[in-house]
């Protein structure tokens, strides 16, 4: 991904392997938009604290994590078991984590060198991700205003992104386009991360409230919603940011087209129902605390789902590396 650092622009991924110091190297995305801070994770405690504190987030790059994380504890001559326990406890709802300490473990069976099977898995998911930029950016037509909802970029799986991959393809290729950018209340991944992807790459958009996607959708505004997701069932249900939902219901009811965009990874095939994935609960102050300042009365008692889960039926098809799927069509993609 392009970044401008300091005046100087730069490409880089998400996070990634130091051989030198055997750190994890993280850009820390709870600083973006306005400072641009590098976390080094010594060891796998660090990773995981990184994951569940949201240095590092979206479903691909927490994968990515979990790989360099695992390879790591295993150059630093830890137990494979004890470490993926700890790691898998980070965040519930991405199914990228279970596959990538997965993808570890047989890896690991086959007598591979640990960075090197990291390294593989994640130059994997970088070009899976390319691949559904090329995929998707055929749905995207000149001029086209298109709608998605926290942040499915580069950030959010190393480099390219699913829902913003087709958007960046698109731009690329001479195409008008206007993304309406979601904020994303509570943590902001819209306003904070896309609209910072989104300006590097120099693509036209504009910030709403998250309350307003459904005002723009009935005024005909938007022409598509693109969004990423966290785990996709054999059904199609997915989960996905929490608000997603609501997005997808809006839009069918207005007949706008929503795609969801995700690899391989991503996809739970063991599970049919969206109600069998793990909804993660977080922490209260993300809904209580708005940039330092309180802004509720103390004590008052907060939910605080991290996603939601919205049915195939309103997917119109899913981007994937291997193609475009409707939800009653999808194929059990290899990795
Ligand atoms: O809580 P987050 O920021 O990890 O949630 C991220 C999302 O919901 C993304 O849309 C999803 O992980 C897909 S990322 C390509």
């Amino acid at each position: 991904m392009k970044v401008v650092v300091d005046g100087e622009e730069k490409d880089m991924w998400a996070l990634w392997y130091d051989d030198d110091t055997d750190e994890v190297v993280f850009i820390d995305q709870r600083k973006l938009p306005h400072r641009f801070e590098i976390y080094r994770a010594k060891d796998y405690s660090a990773v995981a604290f990184a994951i569940k504190d949201m240095v590092v987030r979206g479903a691909p790059a927490i994968g990515a994590a979990a790989a360099f994380g695992m390879a790591q504890a295993m150059v630093q001559g830890r137990k494979f078991e004890e470490v993926a326990k700890i790691i898998a406890a980070t965040r519930p709802t991405a199914n990228d984590l279970f596959f990538a300490i997965d993808f570890m473990r047989q890896s690991m069976a086959k007598g591979k060198e640990p960075t090197t099977a990291a390294d593989e898995f994640v130059r994997g998911i970088v070009d899976r991700c390319r691949r559904i930029g090329e995929n998707g950016a055929p749905l995207i037509e000149d001029g086209m205003r298109i709608l998605t909802h926290c942040n499915a970029g580069a950030l959010a799986t190393v480099d390219y992104g699913t829902a913003l991959a087709p958007m960046r393809v698109a731009h690329k290729q001479g195409k008008k386009i206007f993304v309406f950018v979601d904020e994303t209340r509570p943590r902001l991944q819209g306003a904070k991360l896309t609209a910072w992807e989104l300006r590097m790459e120099g693509i036209d958009h504009a910030l709403i409230a998250d309350n307003a996607a459904g005002h723009y959708m009935r005024t005909g505004e938007i022409d598509l919603v693109i969004t990423g997701t966290d785990r996709v069932t054999a059904s199609g249900d997915f989960a996905n940011k929490i608000g997603t939902y609501e997005k997808a219901v809006v839009a069918r009811a207005n007949d706008i087209p929503f795609y969801v965009a995700a690899p391989i990874s991503t996809f739970d095939f063991s599970i049919k129902s969206g109600s069998e994935i793990p909804i993660e609960e977080r922490g209260p102050e993300e809904v209580l605390v708005v940039e330092g300042n309180s802004i509720a009365p103390e004590g008052t008692p907060v939910r605080n789902p991290a996603f939601d889960v919205t049915p195939g039926e309103y997917v119109k098809a899913f981007i994937t590396e291997d193609g475009v799927f409707p939800p009653d069509g999808l194929k059990k993609m290899e990795w």
